[in-house]
Formats: C-alpha cells, sequence, structure tokens
C-alpha cells in the first residue's frame, strides 16, 4: 500500500480542507488513485505545530478548533509554529504549502519550497508568491533532488489550467491566453450589471469570501497580474517579473459603464493576456476589457474563472471552473499528488 507522507505548512482553510478531503476520501484514493494520504507534520503561525511521524489523527486534525496555539494538544504539538522543524524532522514525503501570498518577493513560502526541496521533499503548492517570483529555480532545485515542484492550484484552483495547457495541449502551439482569472473583480462586474454600486459589490464579494481580506489586490488587478506572470512563464517561455505585467484594475468602471456594456451586448471584464510574438518575445497584461457577448469569456458570471488558450493548431479553447473556494483550492493539492504519483510510478515502473 502506498501512503504519502504529507507535512502542511499553513493550516488555514485549504490544508484544513485537504484534511478533510483526506479523511473522506483515503480508502476510495487508494482504489482509485493509487495512494492514501497520512499527515506527519503541520505548522501555522497562529495555531503551532505539531510533528508526528506515524500520522496526525485526521479526525483530531479536522475538528482542531480555530484558537491560538491549539495545535499544542495534538500528539507533538506545541503552542509556536516551527516551520523548519517541520519540514526537517517530520519524515514527510510531499510539503503542501499553502501560506498567505506575498505579492512583494514570495516570502517567506519560497524559502519553505526551497528548504524542503533541498532535503529531496516534493511540495506541492497553491502559492501564487513562490512560482511567480521563483518557479524555475525552483522546479530546478527539484530536478536535482529527484522530487518534484507542482503548483497548479496557484491558478484558477483546482480547475486545471497549468497542466492541461502543458500536457493536454502539448504541441499545439500555443501563442497565448486570455482569461479571467479573479473571481471577486468579475463578481463586482456581475454584481454591478444588476445594480449594485462598485462599494456594495465590493461587500458582497467579502461576505460570500472570495476577495482577500484587503480586497484591493482582487479589485486593482494585482492578484491576476500574478497569475499571468505564472502563465506566461510556464505556459509560453517568458521570463516575467510581476512588474513586467502592465497593470490596471477596475475601480474606474462605473455602474453606468458595465449597464451600457449590457445594453449594447458586449460585457466589461478584468482580462489577463499574454501572447508571444514570432521571435519569443512575450507581452503580458491585466486591463479591463469590452468582450462582445460572441467571445466565450464574455458570459462567464459571477466568481467563475475561466481562461482561453490561443493554439495555431486547434485554435481557441476555453477551459471554465472555480478560481478560488477551500475545497475547489486543496483539490488543486490533490492533482498535485495525483501528479507526483504518477510520475514516481513511471521511474519506478522503467527501473
Ligand atoms: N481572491 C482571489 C479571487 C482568490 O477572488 O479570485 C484566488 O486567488
Amino acid at each position: 500500500m502506498i501512503e504519502y507522507k504529507v507535512a502542511l505548512i499553513g493550516f488555514g482553510g485549504v490544508n484544513r480542507a485537504l484534511v478533510q478531503l483526506a479523511a473522506e476520501n483515503n480508502a476510495g484514493w487508494l482504489r482509485e488513485l493509487g495512494f492514501q494520504l497520512k499527515f506527519v507534520g503541520v505548522s501555522d503561525l497562529y495555531l503551532g505545530s505539531a510533528i508526528c511521524p506515524r500520522g496526525l489523527d485526521l479526525n483530531d486534525l479536522c475538528a482542531l478548533p480555530s484558537v491560538k496555539g491549539a495545535l499544542e494538544n495534538l500528539p507533538g504539538g506545541k503552542a509556536l509554529p516551527e516551520t523548519e522543524e517541520v519540514i526537517q524532522h517530520s519524515g514527510a514525503d510531499i510539503v503542501a504549502e499553502a501560506t498567505f501570498t506575498n505579492p512583494v518577493d514570495g516570502e517567506p513560502a519560497s524559502s519553505y519550497c526551497w528548504n524542503a526541496l533541498n532535503k529531496g521533499i516534493s511540495v506541492v503548492t497553491t502559492n501564487k508568491g513562490p512560482v511567480a517570483f521563483n518557479a524555475d529555480a525552483l522546479t530546478h532545485a527539484a530536478e536535482l533532488k529527484g522530487v518534484f515542484f507542482e503548483f497548479e492550484g496557484s491558478v484558477m484552483s483546482g480547475t486545471p489550467a497549468i497542466r492541461l495547457a502543458r500536457e493536454s495541449l502539448a504541441g499545439s502551439d500555443l501563442v497565448g491566453f486570455e482569461g479571467i482569472l479573479n473571481g471577486t473583480s468579475n463578481l463586482v462586474i456581475s454584481s454591478m450589471e444588476m445594480g449594485l454600486s462598485f462599494e456594495e459589490a465590493v461587500e458582497k464579494a467579502q461576505r460570500l469570501g472570495y476577495a482577500e481580506a484587503d480586497p484591493t489586490a482582487d479589485i486593482e488587478g494585482h492578484d491576476v497580474r500574478l497569475k499571468v506572470t505564472i502563465l506566461a512563464n510556464q505556459l509560453l517561455g517568458a521570463k516575467l517579473k510581476p512588474r513586467d505585467v502592465t497593470c490596471k484594475g477596475i475601480s474606474g468602471l462605473t455602474v453606468q459603464a458595465v449597464q451600457d456594456a449590457v445594453a449594447s451586448n458586449a460585457r466589461w471584464k478584468l482580462i489577463g493576456s499574454a501572447s508571444k510574438a514570432p521571435d519569443g518575445t512575450v507581452c503580458a497584461s491585466v486591463e479591463p476589457k469590452l468582450l462582445p457577448i460572441e467571445n466565450s469569456l464574455a458570459s462567464v458570471a459571477g466568481a467563475i474563472n475561466a481562461v482561453t488558450f490561443k493554439t495555431r493548431v486547434l485554435g481557441d479553447v476555453t477551459v471554465r471552473g472555480p478560481g478560488a473556494g477551500r475545497t475547489e483550492t486543496a483539490y488543486a493539492l490533490l492533482s498535485d499528488i495525483v501528479s507526483i504519483h504518477r510520475k514516481k510510478s513511471a521511474v519506478e515502473a522503467s527501473k
């Protein structure tokens, strides 16, 4: 029986949801996917840390109260976060990194990923910071150690975008993409179409749990800029830093403008896009665009995300689905672990 030992870095909604998924589905995963998960360590800035190489009880983890230092009450628990201890000494095969995104330099998450990979531990992350700023270096570090750095959840949560383009669209000659990559801003525009003011629409997105605590990153396009950087670098071979992506958000859109668009069979959308010129140069931007209703992104309403991949062989290919949410993002971590499992199994089979 294959049982991956996972260390959880950050125990907010996403890693909690991963534990919940494992509690509900481990037996089914073993049958369907060929492995199950056990959690050997956890560290969280607020909740503290715990190391338990035989595996923490899934019900205890699921029921952990959101109280400062709560992890102290689990076996091997401490009231303080000991992230490096957990990475170095829990005996994990895989680190699931789901801490906050730092849009300035990706730290400290990048260092957590780096330290795990250098110890020969694979990393799965939903964090845009390490991927937008350091994906190449982290992937190289993983290759040197024969482990894996996977980050499907950094864009569009569990909806396949990165792996879909890399694997299923391999050979399709991808030359660009355009997408709705932030659920909050899309929900805000949809709500304004229905008559809410900008402020009421932002409040609604916060109430529904889509917006960041400070929604500026959602509204001003900074969140999309990180995602565009990730997609452009990973799929188009660009070497962009987030500051290379021109960025304009939706705070200048008025209710009148979005309603006028609807009346003329068009929709305003916050679009993140990039395109590759024949010489390989990649240009990327984030900006509100007025789309005719025939555009497949125009009908994407509410908190849903979508991306259209521009390929020379197939033409446009669009995928749409959730772009945020705890379980939806935790599913991306599972999909990363499935990918690691399949790559490891292929290596084993070739020996
Ligand atoms: N606040 C983000 C959104 C969450 O609204 O899409 C996912 O990055």
